[in-house]
């Protein structure tokens, strides 16, 4: 076993073309216990071959793997059944390892294969279990294979969702954004019920598409309450787990609103694949028309712990966001899209004709205000010239009439020069700055600190100053008054969300 695996080291750091050409060959002349003890490489060409990038390697590499299904050694076979999955393969691969299988006695050989059958499998492994020719192989994981193949892994957002199948909702979002996203409500199909820290739950009004509710753009994630398991701990809460993933309602959500088979990834942190398995193939007994597919799904079932249990829900996967339809690409440090449409909101029904945002970034914060109207001229600045062409291809992606953008790369204290923001000139001073994580900056203080006398020079009397706010620091001596502050989660540290008023 140890000489297995040291022959397997030093196989797996030769080159792909190298191992196929040389090694493979050699390996074919061997005969019965000598090849045994060479099994190491048929892992290895499984490891190095399949990640290569050569497609006519790839091709000898799986019809190598197959011509060892009919290997006289059950060990060659089984490492052959292990490697063959991870190349691309179809009913020639699939039948080899049928045949392998009917003729196999050894439990260890034949649970491999149905491993192999569960990755590759098609219809002809879903015969073969109906004749009853394998009780190994899960029929859930074959037809979870099947339907990923056929693509399609993002939930339909156009189909309207029947009122008493959704009639309550949770709208996910960074904690201490919660007032944006109950008060961007109104006038939506959705009504708060109940303000959690990183959640709003609303009531749902009428039938809507998921399209219109991506219209709110202060929320992160939306997801349907399921159910609560009340005692997790429980050895009960796999069946209730399953039970509510297989309900009625959840059925029909994924359904309605996925093209293609449905299929779902459990997000249940601290299980094992095994009790994912578990739950999984219970759920599936219930309610055989959705799968559990760990890789490529529409759907995801949050297991969410709360003060009264776990809160179960299911949440879609709507990919492209709509609400991005203008993000062309994003910088390293880019805004968290829902921030950014919430630092937007605040100063809505205030002036906003000019507004500057010192640290553009990939400028989603100016495309966020302007989008709320009232916005004649959007100016950002940013050191990184790559992301001021960023910021430039997104804004005028996102086309919003009647604003002109500029966009210019320069540190923002020379902002005013370089683009001509005179003193008193701009109505809103609005940005995510550079919060010494993960852009590094040198002198994060005095960063802020010419943040603050900067605004105050070219804000208009009235304007604001918006931004979220990484230190205890305060504008001294200058004439910004202090009008709203919170405390907001910038994905697992905490800032501040700020906003000064020039006077
Ligand atoms: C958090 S990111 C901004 C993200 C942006 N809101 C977005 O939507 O992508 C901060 C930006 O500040 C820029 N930056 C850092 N120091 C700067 C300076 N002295 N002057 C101007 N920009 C600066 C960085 O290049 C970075 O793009």
């Amino acid at each position: 076993m140890r000489s297995d695996h040291e022959l397997y080291r030093q196989l797996r750091a030769l080159p792909a073309g190298l191992l196929l050409a040389e090694e493979v060959p050699a390996f074919d002349r061997l005969l019965g216990r000598e090849r045994v003890a060479r099994v190491a490489l048929i892992r290895a060409v499984g490891t190095v071959v399949s990640a290569c990038r050569d497609e006519r390697l790839k091709d000898a590499a799986r019809d190598w793997l197959r011509s060892l299904m009919k290997d006289p050694e059950e060990k060659v076979r089984r490492y052959a059944a292990a490697a063959l999955p991870k190349f691309a393969s179809g009913a020639a691969e699939e039948s080899a390892i049928l045949d392998a299988l009917k003729v196999s006695g050894e439990e260890r050989e034949r649970r491999r294969l149905a491993e192999a059958l569960e990755k590759v499998g098609g219809e002809a492994t879903l015969r073969a279990v109906a004749a009853g020719e394998t009780s190994e192989v899960s029929v859930r994981k074959v037809k979870a294979g099947m339907a990923r193949k056929s693509g399609g892994v993002s939930a339909r957002i156009d189909v309207r969702i029947p009122f008493r199948l959704g009639s309550m909702v949770h709208l996910r979002c960074r904690r201490g954004l919660e007032s944006f996203v109950a008060e961007e409500m109104s006038g939506s199909p959705f009504k708060v019920r109940e303000v959690r820290a990183g959640c709003v739950i609303a009531d749902v009004t009428r039938e809507f598409s998921l399209a219109e509710a991506h219209a709110l753009r202060c929320f992160d994630t939306l997801s349907f309450p399921l159910g609560v398991i009340r005692n997790p701990g429980a050895p009960s809460a796999v069946d209730e787990l399953a039970a509510l993933i297989a309900s009625a309602s959840s059925v029909r959500l994924m359904e309605l609103l996925t093209a293609g088979a449905p299929r779902y990834r459990l997000s249940l942190d601290g299980a094992s694949a095994k009790v994912i398995d578990r739950i999984a193939e219970r759920a599936y007994a219930l309610a055989p028309s959705v799968l559990n597919d760990p890789k490529s799904a529409a759907w995801t079932i949050d297991v969410i712990s709360s003060p009264l249990g776990a809160g179960v829900e299911l949440r879609p996967r709507v990919s492209p966001d709509p609400r991005m339809h203008y993000r062309t690409a994003a910088v390293d440090a880019a805004s968290h899209p829902p921030l950014a449409a919430c630092l937007a909101r605040v100063s809505l029904g205030t002036d906003a004709e000019v507004i500057w945002d010192p640290f553009c970034g990939s400028g989603l914060e100016l495309v966020e205000r302007a989008m709320l109207g009232g916005v004649r001229r959007a100016v950002g600045t940013d050191i990184d010239p790559a992301a001021v062409a960023l910021a430039r291809a997104n804004f005028d992606a996102a086309a919003v009439r009647d604003v002109t953008g500029e966009f210019i790369a320069c540190d923002f204290r020379d902002a005013p020069l370089k683009v001509g923001l005179g003193r008193g000139s701009v109505s809103l001073v609005i940005s995510n700055p550079p919060l010494g994580r993960r852009v590094r900056v040198p002198n994060l203080h005095g960063l802020f600190a010419d943040l603050f006398k900067v605004s105050a020079e070219v804000l208009r009397p009235g304007g604001l100053l918006v931004f979220v706010n990484p230190l205890r620091l305060e504008p001294e001596g200058l004439p910004l008054r202090l009008e709203h502050r919170r405390t907001v989660d910038l994905g697992g540290y905490d800032c501040r969300l700020e906003v000064y008023r020039r006077v």
